[in-house]
């Protein structure tokens, strides 16, 4: 037996394990420790990017873990910078940046992806002005940014975003809302961190694969009370993973103005909160 021949299953069993790690499959829940979060940004994303079309740049790529959901781009360029909090030897990017300029012409590029990216920019607004400039006239941006997670790629980890935060961010900087959407909900999300709490406190464990062995075993009755308690409970939408949001670029990019509710008297809680009132600038 020559070695590729040896090594093909495990070789099998590692591609297996990267997709269930982004992809998940109803297995997943037994085998990744993020799974809850994970398949709910998947099911978004899965959902909205076919409709991004032409050329598309996924801004703060890292592994491209997304670029199957895809299916209409023409072509697909990802783009990093090096100055995070991970060592990209598994990334998958096309153009390194400075960070501060992205190395694209304006208006080149028909629609941007970008998820999970923005908290670890200390100016987003800058890097929204950035996108504005490469994007086309009503070109897509397709972003999710985390409302709750742990800090992660320390110590390049500077923000969280309530849905009018993004929201504000999105109009100041030329881009009107075509749809936006709440990835997971209340009682999935306790869950997740429990989970995530047992894989983070078992980090220590060494060799790394009994790390991953107990932390599964540990983190998989987390993952499946989360399935059964999510669809069994009433859903709560004032806690969730991320914000998931379809925008279309406008302009000027300067030209967008927030406003904020009124809150009216008594008005707490999920759902009651009006919703936010957004003066998208004019649509090119
Ligand atoms: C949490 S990871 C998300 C990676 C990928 N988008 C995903 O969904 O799996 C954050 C990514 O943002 C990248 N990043 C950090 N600062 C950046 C910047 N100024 N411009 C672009 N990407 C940046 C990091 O290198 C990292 O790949």
């Amino acid at each position: 037996m020559n070695p590729s021949q040896e090594s093909a299953p495990t070789n099998r069993l590692v591609a297996y394990l990267r997709r269930q790690s982004f992809l998940p499959t109803a297995l997943g829940a037994l085998v990744n420790p993020f799974f809850l979060i994970r398949r709910s940004l998947f099911e978004h994303f899965r959902d909205l990017a076919p409709r991004l079309r032409g050329r598309v740049l996924d801004f703060g790529c890292g592994q491209k873990p997304y670029r199957a959901c895809f299916t209409h781009a023409e072509a697909y360029v990802g783009l990093d910078t090096r100055t995070g909090g991970h060592d990209h030897s598994r990334s998958a990017v096309d153009v390194f940046y400075d960070g501060a300029r992205v190395p694209i012409g304006d208006e080149t590029i028909d629609a941007i992806f970008c998820s999970e990216v923005l908290e670890h920019i200390f100016e987003p607004g800058h890097a929204l002005s950035e996108l504005h400039r490469v994007l086309r006239p009503g070109g897509s941006l397709l972003l999710s940014v985390p409302l709750c997670w742990n800090e992660h790629e320390a110590p390049f980890d500077y923000g969280r975003y309530t849905q009018f935060g993004i929201e504000h961010l999105l109009a100041r900087n030329g881009f009107a809302i075509v749809e936006r959407r709440k990835a997971g909900h209340f009682v999935p999300v306790v869950l997740q961190l429990c989970s995530l709490y047992v894989h983070e406190t078992l980090g220590a464990v060494r060799p790394r694969a009994l790390h991953w062995l107990l932390s599964l075993a540990l983190a998989s009755p987390f993952n499946l009370l989360g399935i059964v308690l999510g669809a069994l409970l009433p859903r709560n939408h004032s806690l969730y993973f991320s914000n998931v949001i379809l925008a279309e670029k406008v302009s000027p990019a300067s030209g967008g103005s927030f406003t904020p509710a009124p809150r009216t008297r008594g008005a707490a809680g999920p759902g009651a909160m009006p919703p936010s009132s957004l003066t998208a600038p004019t649509r090119v």
